[in-house]
């Protein structure tokens, strides 16, 4: 019986996880430039932890957490998200104790038991940042930038940024009950009437067109919100703005996650299907406070690293043709000695720099330059038992064919040199 990766997964494989790697690294540079620091949280962390931060009635926390008793009888949970944990790990090492804000970046696999499709899954990868211990509208700005630069830095054109603002603890509560009481009067399921008494916001999100229809003459929180969440987004938008970072605003826009106060943004593109959001992210002053902590207000986004590949993907920013291969020399040795000797000589190739495979498993001479060719290398060097006796080698010009002796002693430096010209 062979296995296969588990539903809802799949496997980054070469060349294509060049793709990942490539996110990765283009959208943590930004932050990196801008003062935030790596952080690495457990995978698991206590299942209580994301049921009070991202909220009970969430789709993340009710239906979607991996959630399962360790050995020691303790509820652990998959990690769903990074923000929750994140903030966490500030607490309990105080670091909002210090230099303020708290500027850290993350990049990590999250587990979601979704219905899997093209661009869900259910272990996928994110790239986020967050940003605690400020609440200024110029930290909402810098952190929804960090992330346009490294949509920008990929080549990506076809991001779109939708901006909310939700309010705060003291404007929300009146949108809620006037979202309510709409919501009492529309024709709808009992579990979306329960939904709609828990968390009506979220019914806001509901996809199905029978409940779109009716949402037509919802209440908007944007005007309901409070004079300092209203000044305080208007600045947002205007730093936004002059900083050349075109957006859309989206009032009816709501996030999966319970946590989120005033700024929720979220990056979408057009090349996926449903499932638009490359990014999301926005503030949640009330999260330190949910899961125990003093108020700390934060700031932050998440990336999804395989929605990325997908954007860039169908931008056909990648062209027809895979990466090139990893490696710049391939060694082809003919006999015993020969690969002894050639072995050290990779090694010292490696050791200067230079990237380098060789044949393995005694291939003849033809398996071997086929090996060569396939390696995506641009020098062979093929070594016999004649050339060991001679002290020299062929070094073989992949593109061209063209075939010359080196000195053993010289081979390094000439390698070095032509693969730098
Ligand atoms: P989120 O919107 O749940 O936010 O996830 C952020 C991004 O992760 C999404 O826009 C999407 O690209 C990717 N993503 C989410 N679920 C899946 C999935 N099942 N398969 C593939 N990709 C997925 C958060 O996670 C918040 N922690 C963001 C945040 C940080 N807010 C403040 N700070």
């Amino acid at each position: 019986m062979t296995f296969q990766a588990p539903k809802g997964t799949f496997d980054w494989l070469p060349p294509r996880s060049e793709r990942a790697l490539a996110v990765r690294e283009a959208m943590s540079a930004p932050a990196r430039l801008a003062g935030y620091g790596y952080i690495e949280t457990p995978t698991f962390e206590d299942t209580a932890l994301f049921a009070r931060g991202v909220g009970e009635s969430t789709d993340i926390v009710s239906k979607e957490m991996y959630t399962f008793e360790d050995k020691g009888g303790r509820s652990i949970t998959l990690r769903p998200e990074g923000t929750a944990p994140v903030v966490r790990a500030v607490l309990q090492h105080g670091l909002h104790n210090g230099r303020l804000p708290v500027k850290l970046w993350y990049s990590g696999n999250n587990f979601r038991y979704e219905r899997a499709q093209k661009g869900r899954y259910r272990h996928f990868s994110q790239v986020g940042v967050e940003a605690l211990g400020a609440e200024d509208p110029a930290l909402d700005a810098e952190v929804i930038l960090l992330a346009v630069d490294g949509y920008a830095a990929l080549g990506l054109t076809g991001v779109r940024l939708l901006l909310n603002t939700l309010g705060c603890k003291e404007c929300r509560p009146a949108y809620r009950a006037a979202l309510q009481g709409f919501l009492r009067g529309l024709d709808l399921d009992d579990a979306t009437r329960q939904r709609a008494e828990l968390n009506p916001l979220r019914v806001l999100d509901d996809k199905r067109p029978e409940v779109q229809a009716q949402l037509a003459g919802a209440p908007l929180v944007t005007d309901h919100l409070c004079g300092a969440c209203k000044a305080y987004h208007e600045e947002v938008r205007a730093l936004l703005t002059a900083a050349g970072v075109s957006h859309t605003d989206d009032p009816r826009l709501v996030r999966g996650l319970d946590y989120y106060t005033r700024t929720t943004f979220e990056f979408v593109h057009g090349g996926l299907g449903s499932q638009s959001a490359v990014g999301g992210g926005g503030r949640y002053d009330g999260l330190s406070e949910m899961i125990g902590g003093p108020a700390l207000p934060g700031v932050g986004w998440a990336i999804g690293v395989d929605r990325t590949v997908l954007a860039m993907e169908a931008e056909g920013l990648f062209g027809e043709e895979e990466p090139p291969g990893p490696v710049q020399v391939y060694g082809v040795p003919l006999g015993e000695d020969a690969r002894r000797r050639l072995f050290l000589l990779l090694t010292e190739l490696r050791r200067a720099g230079v990237a380098a495979d060789m044949a393995f498993g005694g291939r003849g001479l033809k398996g071997a330059l086929k090996g060569a060719d396939r390696s995506g290398a641009s020098y062979a060097v093929i070594l016999g038992e004649r050339d060991l006796a001679e002290g020299s080698a062929q070094v073989k010009d992949l593109a061209s064919g063209e075939q010359i002796a080196v000195p053993l002693a010289e081979i390094v430096t000439t390698l070095k040199e032509r693969l730098t010209t």
